[in-house]
């Protein structure tokens, strides 16, 4: 099979992730919805709605419970069926805390899915949805999950606890965080990726030369300092805990190869489905609440208007 040389991605030098310049992608089509007529369990708390589907370019969004939609997937795809998956769980930090928002004291109050249960059943939760995303995952797929300190040691000990292989961690720096209003805390400058593979003895992929190439010729270090989400990625609204895209679009280009099927379980506005259009890349969302998802859908239109504007 002959490879394609990867794209030269363009370099910038500013901290946004110096990611590739978008272009028109000559990728494999994508073979079809993956989830297409799939049936749930009659035991399901929510059905299953698909709200958009967009062939051509491979991206699907389903409105449903992560844990029910990955169950019924895994029973149709036994083998696995993702290359990726980029997860970015509840945190588990809306318990009536303060923070600063533009200059102003704020609750922090994210919605009714990012309160705490407690340690325990917090954990429980963490090990449920990772275990479906590591069935659904190729034997050499692997998996990304974002998150603060609230949440990102229980999910790196339910990875241990299912015997995933953890690759890296990697330090997201925010290069403007807000401040510490308590002054009795450093302030919070980071969050935590942690990647890793389905199990021990996954081959994972790794595009070397192209992390190399963006990291300006150098070996990309496991410290990325990228801007939050710029003011065009919040056109069609807000999510209150959005990425900026330069992250997870990284995090495709590194592990996944052009025309490769990623999945979000927890889509929320959409980032991932924009940042694996960017990449040329399938991608099948999943997310609770209605809002988030006619977000998401405004967000991929759009791209898809861009793309063409650049080609034409
Ligand atoms: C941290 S946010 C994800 C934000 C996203 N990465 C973005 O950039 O917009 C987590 C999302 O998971 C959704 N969610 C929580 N529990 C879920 C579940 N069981 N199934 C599907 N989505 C869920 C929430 O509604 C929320 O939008």
């Amino acid at each position: 099979m002959v490879r394609k040389a990867p794209r030269k991605p363009r370099l910038r030098s500013v901290s946004h992730g110096s990611l590739p310049k978008r272009t028109a992608h000559t990728y494999v089509l994508p073979a079809g919805d993956p989830l297409e007529g799939l049936v749930l369990d009659a035991a399901s708390v929510m059905p299953l709605k698909k709200v958009f589907a967009d062939g051509g370019r491979g991206v699907w969004l389903y409105q449903g419970n992560c844990l029910e939609v990955m169950d019924a997937l895994s029973q149709r795809f036994p083998e696995g069926v993702a290359d990726m998956v980029f997860a970015d769980p509840p945190y588990f930090l809306s318990n009536g805390g303060i923070t600063c928002h533009a200059g102003r004291i704020v609750k922090v109050d994210k919605g009714a899915w990012d309160r705490s249960r407690g340690p325990e059943l917090n954990h429980e939760f963490n090990r449920a949805w990772l275990e479906r995303c590591q069935r659904i995952l190729k034997p050499n797929g692997t998996i990304w999950v974002s998150g603060t300190h609230h949440v990102i040691f229980s999910v790196g000990f339910a990875m241990q606890q299912l015997g995933m292989k953890i690759l890296n961690d990697i330090a997201w720096e925010k290069p403007n965080p807000p401040p510490n209003l308590s002054c009795r805390y450093f302030t919070h400058a980071t969050e935590t990726i942690i990647w890793a593979a389905k199990g021990e003895k996954a081959k994972h992929v790794f595009n070397y030369e192209l992390m190399r190439e963006i990291a300006g010729n150098r070996q990309m270090k496991s410290v990325w300092r990228i801007l939050p989400p710029e003011n065009g990625e919040k056109a069609f609204g807000k999510h209150p805990t959005q990425k900026p895209v330069a992250i997870v679009e990284r995090c495709i280009l590194a592990s996944t190869r052009p025309g490769d099927l990623v999945l979000d379980p927890f889509l929320g506005g959409g980032t991932t489905a924009v940042a694996a259009l960017h990449a040329g890349r399938k991608c099948v969302g999943i997310e609770l609440e209605e809002e988030y998802l006619r977000m998401s859908k405004s967000r991929i239109v759009a791209e898809g208007k861009q793309v063409r504007a650049t080609l034409f």
